[in-house]
């Protein structure tokens, strides 16, 4: 009996090994949002240990979050979670963001921030542009110059995130950052999500990815929510005929 049950737990232990990713990491995911929550299911989902941060971690909406997410995840302060963990997701609104990293700097030390920001103007609608000159990944790289800041996700809405089979084909999610070792890791996390990835260059290439976001966005910031539109990367093998020789044309410099 005690043989039986002892094989039992074996096989049991062996199921949870196999079934958890080998380099499972502690996420702190700041913000408990619409993104922040898909982000923090998705991490769950995928093996990972999550910790929200959020400015009311006893709040009803924070411990709904957390049920929702299940798997383990918890909710604490923003600064206990990132201290806690070994990459930090920023999934919080931007006008909040330097505060947030400026005082938590020490605690980011060379962590991957998985940054998914984006920093709209909201008071100029329905003409939405930047609030920053550069890009929300280049600033948050300054601020925690110590940290490997990857920028991911955000170009893809909550709704793709939490189910990417609603895009009706493969997402590929750009990534930026400077990086390489910490680009690859994200890379890593987000195909595990069920998306697939490509690594572009360097976090000023934010700043690309930013305005990208800002298109998306633009017929809600008009209130054109019938004509709304859905747009995907997806990577794929040249066209025929299209070659290096004939991308570099007259206006490549
Ligand atoms: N929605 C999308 O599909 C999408 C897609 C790509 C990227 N993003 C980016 O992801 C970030 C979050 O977007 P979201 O749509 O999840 O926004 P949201 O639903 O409005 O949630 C934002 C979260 O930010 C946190 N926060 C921290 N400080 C805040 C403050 N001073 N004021 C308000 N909220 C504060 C809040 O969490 P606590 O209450 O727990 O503190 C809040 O739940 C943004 O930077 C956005 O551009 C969103």
């Amino acid at each position: 009996m005690i043989l039986h049950r002892n094989i039992a737990i074996a096989i049991t232990g062996l199921f949870i090994f196999a079934s958890t990713p080998a380099l499972a990491d502690v996420v702190a995911v700041i913000g408990t949002g619409r993104m922040g929550s898909a982000l923090g299911l998705r991490f769950a989902e995928t093996g990972h240990t999550v910790i929200y941060g959020s400015r009311n971690p006893n709040s009803e909406k924070a411990a709904a979050v957390v049920a929702r997410t299940g798997n383990g995840a918890r909710v604490d302060t923003s600064a206990n979670a990132i201290a806690e963990a070994d990459i930090v997701a920023l999934v919080l609104l931007w006008r909040a963001t330097e505060d947030l990293i400026k005082s938590n700097v020490d605690n980011l030390d060379g962590k991957i921030i998985f940054d998914v920001t984006n920093a709209p103007i909201r008071a100029i609608q329905p003409d939405r542009e930047n609030a920053v000159d550069t890009s929300a990944g280049q600033l948050i790289q300054e601020w925690a110059p110590k940290s490997k800041v990857v920028k991911a996700f955000n170009t893809v809405g909550y709704h793709i995130l939490e189910n990417p089979a609603h895009a009706g084909g493969p997402v590929t999610v750009p990534l930026v950052g400077n990086d390489l070792p910490a680009m690859e890791k994200v890379a890593e996390l987000v195909q595990a999500m069920g998306f697939e990835t490509m690594i572009l260059g360097g976090i000023e290439q934010a700043h690309v990815l930013e305005g990208m976001a800002l298109l998306y966005f633009a017929p809600y910031a008009q209130g054109r929510f019938d004509e709304a539109f859905e747009y995907y990367f997806r990577k794929g093998t040249a066209p025929t005929g299209v070659n290096s020789s004939r991308v570099r044309g007259a206006d490549t410099e």
